[in-house]
């Protein structure tokens, strides 16, 4: 079978799914789901996360500089897509969703309760793309739920359960079994 060439699209697939939560100037709060995102630096610890302009979160992001990285599990993806459908311009998500706000530490948006894992960002900079603006975030507080946690507090994934995405395909998708440790290899040619 040859190789079929497709117009260039970024086919990095899977990518996390994401719910991120933001702040109005009065305080209110919103959620958006995002595939765009990923880890950008450990020392600092930052994550990148990109939003078309017209978003309503996007205005809230750009002007109180803060936002909080929810990791969803399976159990959410209704939620999950539906945030991704409906827009804090037209309606609460947190009280449409049943989801439950619960303050951060550190920044103004909420954390989202129901999600095992929480990174609250403040915003180093923005970097306008083109379609979409690339927010670089620093981890000011980190927050894991026990029951998502084994050995050394690291995330046991199948109880964190997270959703991927393949991009192009438009899919969601569960993680599938356990492969090796990072440098498994080392010495052993
Ligand atoms: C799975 C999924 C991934 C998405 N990823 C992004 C993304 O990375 N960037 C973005 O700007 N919008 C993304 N969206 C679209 C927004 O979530 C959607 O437009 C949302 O309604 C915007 O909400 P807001 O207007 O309340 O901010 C995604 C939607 C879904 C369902």
């Amino acid at each position: 079978m040859g190789r079929k060439r497709l117009p260039p699209t970024p086919l990095l697939f899977p990518t996390p799914v994401v719910l991120v939560t933001s702040v109005d100037e009065k305080g209110k709060a919103n959620i958006i789901t995002l595939a765009w995102t990923g880890v950008v630096n450990s020392d600092p610890p930052m994550v990148g996360i990109s939003i078309r302009p017209e978003r309503y979160s996007h205005g809230n992001i750009q002007r109180i500089k803060e936002f909080v990285v929810n990791i969803p599990s399976q159990s959410l993806l209704r939620k999950v897509d539906a945030c991704g459908v409906l827009s804090g311009r037209e309606v609460d998500k947190f009280s449409l969703m049943g989801l439950t706000a619960v303050p951060s530490e550190k920044v103004r948006p909420p954390l989202i309760d129901e999600c095992p894992v929480q990174m609250e960002c403040e915003v180093k900079q923005m970097i306008s793309l083109g379609s979409h603006d690339l927010f670089l975030g620093q981890i000011v507080a980190l927050h894991v739920r026990e029951e998502v946690q084994k050995e050394k507090g690291r995330i046991d994934i199948l109880k964190a359960l997270p959703i991927v995405y393949c991009p192009g395909a438009h899919e969601y998708w569960s993680l599938g079994r356990y492969l090796g440790h990072y440098g498994f290899t080392k010495g052993k040619p």
